[in-house]
């Protein structure tokens, strides 16, 4: 295991102040390599105070490292600075890495949105993205984002009490300002998915600047700031749990009984046109139907949806 996250189990389990001496001797290692060990943890974000009695974690409900996520620490690969955790997502799916592994970082420095948009992704934001191995058709891949969104914005209004409501396919807003953006990729083998990548940007405690003229964040709404942990680890339960009985059913239900897309006027751009009509109804693959001013139908799949 690794000597910081010994440490880290530890002080954790202590609750209280641990000697410098007593950590050296269940590690095996000196005083000064302990020293050591424990200023990486604290570079890393964990919150460890000192004193000559030794050092006591202080609890920290907004930290993302994984040794604070309990029994699923193994799956959670946290970064205080990369490019995007699509991209180190990415890597490690396709390197085989277990269903639910999580990306998550601090900041990104090139964040990046649906259809090639930058998503801007200071301090204080939830970055992530879970690679998910779900054994459905690569038809329902769309469900899966449908899914996401919805048992995101579920837990928003269970923990916090904000109106989340989904804009197809996966944006969560309160009121017209954007929340969360959701994102994904995937990659099949034959008509199966093998891994589907969900990157998921929520405003939290960040001053949001997507480059939607009116986002908003959980701070900004409940004037206060939130813990981001608590956050990711009820989504990640719920989803997980979500993950392994799909229901394809439920997800469309659900999904409806969330939305504020259907029965409005909208424009989609998608990557080779730009559709607009009224929003009736999602199809069995989440696909966005419309009924267009001369009275035929379209369905849309994947693009950017704007309410008019
Ligand atoms: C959108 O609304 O356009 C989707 C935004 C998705 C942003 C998240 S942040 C974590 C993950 N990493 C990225 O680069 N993008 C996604």
């Amino acid at each position: 295991m690794d000597p910081k996250q010994t440490i880290y189990n530890l002080l954790n389990r202590a609750d209280d102040v641990v000697s410098g001496e007593t950590l050296s001797a269940e590690l095996g290692v000196s005083r000064v390599s302990v020293w050591k060990h424990v200023q990486g943890l604290i570079k890393s974000g964990i919150s460890i105070v000192s004193s000559p009695k030794g050092y006591r974690l202080t609890r920290d409900p907004d930290s993302l490292v994984p040794w604070a996520f309990d029994a699923r620490q193994d799956r959670i690969h946290y970064f205080q600075e990369t490019g995007s955790t699509m991209d180190e997502a990415m890597v490690m799916a396709r390197k085989g890495c277990v269903d639910f592994t999580v990306v998550v970082a601090q900041r990104q420095t090139r964040g990046r949105g649906r259809m090639q948009r930058t998503w801007l992704s200071a301090d204080g934001g939830l970055y992530f993205t879970v690679v998910v191995r779900p054994d459905i058709p690569m038809m329902l891949a769309g469900l899966v984002n449908l899914a996401a969104a919805v048992d995101m914005a579920k837990l928003l209004r269970s923990l916090y009490q904000v109106e989340a409501c989904l804009k197809w396919p996966n944006d969560i807003l309160v009121g017209n300002h954007k929340l969360c953006g959701l994102l994904s990729q995937m990659e099949a083998e034959g008509d199966q998915v093998a891994h589907m990548n969900i990157g998921v940007g929520l405003n939290v405690n960040n001053a949001p600047e997507t480059e939607a003229p009116i986002a908003t964040s959980l701070k900004a709404l409940l004037g206060r700031p939130v813990p981001r942990r608590e956050i990711l680890v009820a989504f990640l339960n719920e989803f997980e749990k979500r993950m392994s009985t799909f229901d394809p059913h439920a997800v469309i239900d659900e999904w409806k009984s969330n939305n504020v897309t259907l029965g409005r006027t909208v424009r989609v751009i998608t990557v080779k046109d730009v559709v607009e009509g009224t929003a009736v109804d999602v199809d069995a693959h989440g696909g966005l139907i419309l009924e267009l001013a001369d009275g035929t139908s379209q369905t849309v799949m994947h693009g950017d949806c704007f309410h008019r």
